[in-house]
Parts: structure tokens; C-alpha cells; sequence
């Protein structure tokens, strides 16, 4: 059976999405679109949590998410158990987060790259298998550890944005992306 990868994007992504849903059938993949289904603007957690919940849950082996940056995706996804979400602006960086860190989601920056480049990316994060060893066990850490760590210090931190605005220290949002 033709394995199944889910993708999804925020409205900065929209664009290379749709492209890397050709490329991946190109190649022989069933892709699972999460969306969204335009370049209307979106909040990129909304689309990082249901795919990162495939891959945590093991439904899906591995998956691509793409915005702006990738780091607003990284972050959502990476608050999921199992989930190792890599941003890669190189064929190079997607091969070691293959080969030391296990990603099974990588996170294109949407607005950094190519379209070529993202190939080249893809293709790379792809075909690397992990290497093992060593890895395994630093890897194994990252679960272990975080637990008791987020207990440690508490689910109070103050820095939560509820009823921020995007205004910088001048008080001018920088703000011409949507
Ligand atoms: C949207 O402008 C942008 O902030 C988003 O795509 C992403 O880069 C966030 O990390």
C-alpha cells in the first residue's frame, strides 16, 4: 500500500503546499491534506496540532508542515509526545534531522525557499534513514526528561500572549506580512 503523509500549511505556506502535494505524487505518495484549502490568512497552530495528533498517535509515520518561518509550526508541533518536528532551509540540515534526530515531521520556511530548494529538501528528508546508535539514546531523552522538567518549573509561566499585540519595543508592529 502507498504510504499516506499528511501535509498542511498556514496561509504562507499555502502556495509551496500545494506544489509539495504534486511533487509527493509525483513520487508514488498518497498525501492527506490538513489544509488549509486557500491563501486566506490562518493561525498556523491551527494546522500543526491535527497533524502533529496523526503522527503522535501513530497514524501516520511522518508529515511535512509548512508557514512563513517554520518556527510557529516547530513550536505547535513539538508540544507532541513522539513528535520531533525539524525546520530545514537545507538539503543538508533535513538529512541530519534524519540521521541524528529522527525528525518525522519536517517543517519547510515557506518564505526562505524555493520551490526547488524545497524539493531538493523533501527529497532529502525522504530517503535518509536514522542512524541509530548513539542517537537513539539522546533522542530517547528529549521524552524523558521534558516531563518532569514542564513539572519542575511549573504551568504558570507568565509569558503567555492572551491579549498581547504585536507592537515591538518602538510600539510599532512590524506587521506588512500577514
Ligand atoms: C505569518 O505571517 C507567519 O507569521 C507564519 O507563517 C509563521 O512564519 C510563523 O511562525
Amino acid at each position: 500500500m502507498r504510504e499516506s503523509i499528511p501535509i498542511a500549511s498556514d496561509h504562507a505556506g499555502y502556495e509551496l503546499k500545494e506544489k509539495l502535494k504534486a511533487a509527493l505524487e509525483r513520487r508514488g505518495y498518497a498525501v492527506d491534506d490538513l489544509g488549509p484549502a486557500s491563501d486566506a490568512s490562518t493561525d498556523y497552530a491551527d494546522f500543526a496540532h491535527p497533524l502533529a495528533d496523526r503522527v503522535s498517535s501513530g497514524e501516520a509515520a511522518r508529515g511535512i508542515l509548512m508557514c512563513g518561518t517554520g518556527l510557529g509550526m516547530s513550536y505547535a508541533a513539538n508540544r507532541h509526545p513522539h513528535v520531533r518536528a525539524a525546520v530545514a532551509w537545507a538539503p543538508e540540515i533535513a538529512e541530519l534531522s534524519r540521521r541524528h534526530n529522527d525528525a518525522n515531521v519536517l517543517v519547510l520556511p515557506a518564505r526562505f525557499v524555493s520551490e526547488a530548494d524545497a524539493e531538493a529538501i523533501l527529497d532529502a528528508w525522504l530517503a535518509t534513514p536514522f542512524d541509530g546508535g548513539r542517537h537513539e539514546r539522546r533522542i530517547e531523552k528529549i521524552e524523558t526528561t521534558a516531563g518532569a522538567r514542564a513539572e519542575e518549573a511549573g504551568r504558570h509561566h507568565p509569558d503567555h500572549h492572551a491579549g498581547k499585540d504585536d507592537a515591538g519595543p518602538g510600539g510599532h508592529a512590524r506587521e506588512e506580512l500577514e
